[in-house]
């Protein structure tokens, strides 16, 4: 039998403390005609690029649709790109074989919005846990027992035998989210996506979730992927916020510079229909912003932001694209009206 020849993977040199890496990403969705013509493709994610740092929590936020879940699916490794990178020590993980992908796997946690919905409802707490320490290759029933235990410890269901042989729907919202937390964690991984993580909980319970989060972060050292529709809650632990528009990034920067010093016509319309940055508020959720969101079939041409923009330039930026300028160190905009700010 022929030897298999093992696909060379593409690599890259990252700064040392970049532990993920996306690089002008693309992910589109083929739209069929009566099941089976081609009729377009739907541009999810089109063109997102960063870097998440070590022990770093960015929050990505935008309105619904904009492509965040479709961004985090693909991250882990769910949806194939049709371009562009996701670096991880160095290598596109894309060109990953089946082995390799089951590690890339072992190294992001996954915390989806809906907890119950995420967990099998017919295994006891002990089997969730379980699985991937298994699948993983871990055989030991005592090591199994020991880090189960352990990982019940760090997300506060104790004592462990309270909880261990329950089923999911034995537990309220808020403990079915912490089994799906130490899950993420349970194989000890480097980075933890959470998408919408407390938008089904009760308000009540949010902010013991999010400080559980941060907490886990700390002493972990896990970078975080935190997506969200709601302000309000970012900054328990974000470091810097990422404003997703239409499949893209139209503007990064730290924290306070998002909520004090934002550039973007569109964030600024974001933050405008957002309740206050109080936790208390979080449920008053407003529709955002004025307008539509475009078809992501065939969006606008040049800033997809145009129709809805109050400061549009006409002739420029219904007809091309903005690059990213830095406007300030560390501070990125997708918008014509900085091109004279560029730092770069
Ligand atoms: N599997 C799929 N097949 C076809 N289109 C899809 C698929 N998944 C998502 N889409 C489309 O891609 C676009 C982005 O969807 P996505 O779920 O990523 O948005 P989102 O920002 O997570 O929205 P929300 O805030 O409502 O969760 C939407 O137009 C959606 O209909
Ligand atoms: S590029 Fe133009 S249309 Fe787009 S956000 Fe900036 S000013 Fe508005
Ligand atoms: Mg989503």
């Amino acid at each position: 039998m022929a030897k298999k020849i093992k696909k060379e993977i593409k690599t890259f040199n990252l700064p040392e403390d970049v532990v993920l890496s996306i690089q002008d990403l693309r992910v589109w969705f083929e739209l069929k005609k009566f099941g089976f013509g081609h009729a377009g493709y739907v541009k999810a994610v089109d063109g997102v690029t960063f870097d998440l740092h070590k022990q770093e929590a960015i929050a990505i936020v935008g309105e619904s649709g904009c492509g965040k879940t479709t961004l985090m699916k693909t991250i882990l490794g769910l949806y194939v790109p049709v371009e562009g990178y996701i670096v991880y020590h160095n290598e596109d993980i894309n060109e990953y074989d089946k082995s390799q992908q089951r590690w890339f796997h072992s190294q992001i946690g996954y915390v989806q919005q809906d907890p119950f919905g995420a967990i099998a409802p017919f295994m006891t707490l002990r089997k969730i846990l379980e699985e991937p320490l298994v699948c993983n290759g871990i055989k030991d029933k005592e090591e199994i027992d020991r880090r189960i235990r352990k990982v019940m410890e760090e997300v506060s269901l104790t004592p462990a035998d309270d909880f261990i042989n329950k089923y999911p729907h034995m537990l309220s919202g808020g403990q079915q989210q912490r089994i799906v937390i130490a899950r993420a964690m349970i194989l000890q991984q480097k980075v933890i996506v959470a998408d919408e993580p407390v938008s089904m909980l009760d308000a009540s319970v949010r902010v013991e979730v999010l400080k559980l989060l941060e907490g886990l972060k700390e002493t972990h050292g896990l970078s975080v992927i935190y997506i969200t529709h709601d302000l309000s809650t970012v900054r328990y632990f974000s470091e810097r916020i990422f404003v997703m528009y239409a499949g893209r990034m139209v503007e990064k920067a730290k924290v306070n510079d998002i909520i004090y010093n934002h550039k973007h016509p569109y964030t600024d319309a974001l933050l405008l229909a957002t309740s206050e940055p109080d936790a208390e508020n979080a449920k008053i959720y407003k529709e955002i912003p004025e307008g539509e969101p475009p078809s992501l079939v065939h969006p606008p041409k040049g800033c997809r932001y145009h129709v809805r923009c109050p400061k549009m330039i006409d002739g420029l930026c219904n007809v091309e694209n903005p690059p990213e300028f830095e406007v300030e160190p560390e501070h990125y905009v997708s918008c014509w009206l900085y091109k004279d700010d560029n730092k770069n």
